[in-house]
């Protein structure tokens, strides 16, 4: 009998989290801070030798442990810590991993938030950043440098969805000692990072492990001494620039983590089908589900094949005005909103050099291979998807 194969959602659903009463939804812990019956406790807590007591809550608070150890069995990683943003989880991982005058070899296609940081921010600290092409091996080799501290990538980039071979990039960052950070935020469930060979995994969970739109958070997934270095009172980053999340959004979240495998599924069945229609109108496209795409073979070999492709894809209009022509009309006509971020239950779509990829200069986008008629779309669950497509074909046809 072959080895049972690594089911991101077994994990959360094996959690038994009894709440204070036996309630099946953990109680909210409410409260920033925690009382002590005797005050060597409360030292021993402070100095980090007093397990499963709690302290003050932008260190550690009840209702984000609990989701944190949902989000670890989902990542097969010992540990996790809830922050307040993606971004949060993103900043506070490299500053933890990097001293001023190191350097960092980071994929050119990420998230412009994670860019900006990258490109603009950690220069203060005098923190070097080589980017590349991060689906070309000898590219990646060739930027290591002796101060390197790690390589930064998402499994599937944004906007371009390029595949990270995350195997690959590991045995590169393990040869050389150093750290491979992954942000999985595009493909929860359909590639788990760390069972790969990433050392951290970081999400933002404003997008589809939430899949509301009703908050922004974010998660780091790693080993447990990671997650207490980064927690630590005396120079943890998390603990010391502070962006913890409110106990009342970790519960919610954690609510929702629970219909994530259901939801991966139904987004990545809806974005295939309308991959292949655009495909069929003879448009360029970006998905990794299609055999021809410049990333199938790598996300065929690394996913987690019962979860799909994933619900981003990404068609080329040429022109920004013909993009804007064209949202504009499926907004009119109720396919989705008109809207920045992804993994919502309903259809999202922007154009990506004008929103979430601005702060990537021009010249910097058309290097990396960005149209400025780019339209990303995150596909929602809609039930009936081609319905969805006959309005998208009607839009297409009046711009
Ligand atoms: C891939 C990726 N990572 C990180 C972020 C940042 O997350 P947040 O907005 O939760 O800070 C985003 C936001 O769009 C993203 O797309």
């Amino acid at each position: 009998m072959s080895p049972k194969k690594f089911d991101p959602s077994e994990k959360i659903y094996e959690l038994l989290q009894f709440g204070e009463y036996g309630d099946v939804n953990p109680s909210i812990c409410d409260s920033a801070t925690f009382t002590f019956m005797q005050a060597k406790m409360m030292v021993d807590t402070f100095h980090g030798e007093a397990e499963g007591c709690f302290l003050y809550s932008r260190h550690w608070n009840p209702s984000n442990k609990y989701l944190a150890d949902a989000l670890a069995g989902m990542e097969g990683t010992e540990s996790a810590w809830i922050t307040a943003s993606g971004m949060a989880a993103i900043t506070c991982t490299i500053l933890q991993l990097c001293n001023s005058n190191d350097h960092i070899v980071c994929s050119l296609t990420t998230y412009g938030g994670t860019f900006a940081f990258l490109y603009n921010y950690v220069k203060k600290f005098n923190i070097d950043v080589t980017f590349v092409d991060i689906t070309k091996e000898d590219e990646v080799r060739k930027a290591i440098r002796p101060n390197t501290k790690l390589i930064y990538t998402e499994s599937m980039t944004n906007p371009l969805l390029q595949i990270s071979d995350i195997p690959l990039l590991a045995g590169i960052a393990n040869e050389h000692g150093i750290k491979l950070v992954v942000d999985n935020t595009f493909t929860p469930m359909i590639v788990a990072p760390a069972m790969l060979g990433a050392h951290i995994v970081v999400y933002s969970m404003t997008k589809f492990i939430n899949g509301k739109n009703d908050c922004v958070a974010g998660a780091i997934c790693a080993s447990k001494e990671f997650i207490d270095a980064l927690s630590n009172v005396n120079d943890g980053t998390a603990m010391l620039l502070g962006p913890a999340l409110d106990p009342l959004r970790s519960s919610s979240i954690l609510k929702n983590l629970h219909t994530l495998h259901i939801r991966m599924k139904q987004h990545s069945k809806n974005a295939m089908y309308l991959a292949e229609r655009f495909k069929e109108q003879g448009l360029r496209i970006i998905y990794p589900g299609l055999p021809n795409d410049h990333g199938h073979e790598t996300l065929a070999r690394i996913m987690n094949p019962e979860f799909g492709f994933g619900g981003i894809l990404a068609i080329d209009m040429v022109t920004a005005e013909r993009a804007s022509a064209f949202m504009e009309k499926m907004e009119l006509a109720g396919v989705g909103y008109l809207a920045v971020s992804l993994g919502y239950f309903k259809t999202l779509f922007s154009n990506s050099g004008k929103s979430t990829s601005s702060e990537v200069p021009e010249e910097i986008q058309r290097e990396m291979g960005m149209s400025e008629g780019l339209v990303r779309f995150s596909v929602g669950l809609d039930n009936d998807i081609e319905h969805i497509w006959q309005k998208i074909k009607f839009c297409l046809e009046q711009v």
